[in-house]
């Protein structure tokens, strides 16, 4: 609610920084009625004045104790995940500082996280209250061939930001994957068996270990296959459909695999509710999951887009091959995140729509 007398607010504010022209401008007694009525609405001035300094402190208290602004750090901000989290924390008024590699640009802070020692000094130069941990190497077939490297990202830096998080008292949120599973046995509830098929699923699991045990309090967020604006095709196991739909080349696609498809927006108001609630003294710790609200395979991916853009796909077979390293369905159990009032999912169709249009 807003009051606004023009005439009187003014006066009144001055009165109210130097109460004794105040008084000096009230009329003596007895009054004429005219100037009573002057007293009235020089009152009326007042109590409006006050009525808006209490709205305004309100709605400024409301804001602040319903999303208190933190300071976020978030690692692998230049990548799909970390572009759309930085954009969501920013929007939702905390003050967010990405971390990134070899695509570190304007606002964004370069470091390597396989350098310890250099991740040190930027936590300590930042002292965040928050840190999203999304930078890792995340396509398998690369890990299967850089297995030593990628495990020095994966796990060592993983676990040394959870050590220096734990150190400054800042919360810690670790992104891991549906790939811990070996996807025979969906939904998959937190503490069920974890049983990864690949190196990268392994790399996965052994960091949530590693951060557990260095920061007990940290939060660990397993994700499904992601989708979102991108910068290439290729940035995205979903995205990328679209080149083969668009090849005309004649391809099989996996019509086996179930997944559960996540855009990142949505992942990152997951993030975003997830630091509410702990910003407001809420305990949130252990492993927390989310799989997309719909079960598709590639096929059935490809021929949403060839639907929603109109484009011929009599050139895309479906192909019921199982792959050694990826789990048939790893769908998770997200009723963790649920009970807590956090669920975010675009559905497939619209989200891809918006994703891809500028690719066509
Ligand atoms: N994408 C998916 O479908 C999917 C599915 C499930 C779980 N996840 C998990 O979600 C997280 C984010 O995945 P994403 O798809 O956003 O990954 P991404 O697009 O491949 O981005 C990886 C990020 O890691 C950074 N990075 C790589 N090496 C680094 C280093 N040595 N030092 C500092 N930063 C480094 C990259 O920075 P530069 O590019 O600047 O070098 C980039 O920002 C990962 O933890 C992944 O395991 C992803």
């Amino acid at each position: 609610m807003f009051f606004y007398i023009p005439e009187l607010t003014l006066w009144h504010l001055h009165s109210l920084s130097s109460p004794g022209s105040y008084l000096a401008g009230l009329p003596s007694w007895p009054a004429t009625p005219v100037l009573c009525a002057e007293v009235v609405l020089h009152s009326l001035g007042v109590i409006a004045i006050i009525l808006q300094l209490h709205s305004t402190l309100t709605v400024f208290l409301q804001a602040v104790m319903c999303n208190p602004a933190c300071n976020v750090l978030v690692t692998g901000a230049s990548g799909l995940l970390g572009r759309a989290v930085c954009a969501v924390l920013r929007k939702a008024g905390h003050a967010v500082k990405g971390l990134a590699f070899s695509r570190a640009g304007p606002g964004l802070i370069k470091c390597d996280l396989t350098d310890l020692e250099a991740v040190r000094l930027v936590i300590e130069k930042e002292k965040p209250n928050f840190i999203i941990h999304t930078a890792a190497q995340r396509f398998p077939d690369v890990v299967e061939t850089q297995y030593e490297e990628t495990r020095i990202l994966n796990i060592k830096s993983a676990e040394n930001i959870a050590s220096l998080a734990h150190q400054i008292k800042c919360k810690m949120i670790h992104i891991s994957t549906d790939y811990v599973f070996d996807g025979t046995s969906p939904p998959y509830k937190v503490g069920d068996k974890c049983n990864p098929l690949s190196k990268y699923g392994l790399t996965k699991l052994e960091s949530e270990e590693a951060v557990l045990a260095a920061a007990p309090d940290a939060c660990v967020l397993r994700i499904p296959v992601l989708y979102g604006p991108v910068e290439r095709l290729e940035e995205s196991a979903v995205t990328c459909l679209l080149n083969i739909l668009k090849s005309r080349e004649p391809k099989a696609v996996s019509h086996h695999d179930q997944r559960c498809p996540a855009h990142v927006r949505d992942i990152a108001h997951i993030l975003a509710d997830m630091i509410a609630l702990i910003a407001k003294g809420q305990n949130l710790s252990g492993i927390y999951q989310w799989s997309g609200r719909e079960k598709l395979t590639k096929y059935e991916m490809t021929l949403t887009m060839a639907r929603v853009f109109s484009l011929p796909h009599d050139h895309v077979t479906p192909s019921m091959d199982a792959s050694p390293l990826r789990p048939y369905d790893p769908e998770m159990d997200v009723s963790r995140l649920t009970e807590l009032g956090i669920s975010h999912h675009t559905k497939f169709e619209e989200a891809i729509k918006e994703c891809l249009s500028a690719w066509l």
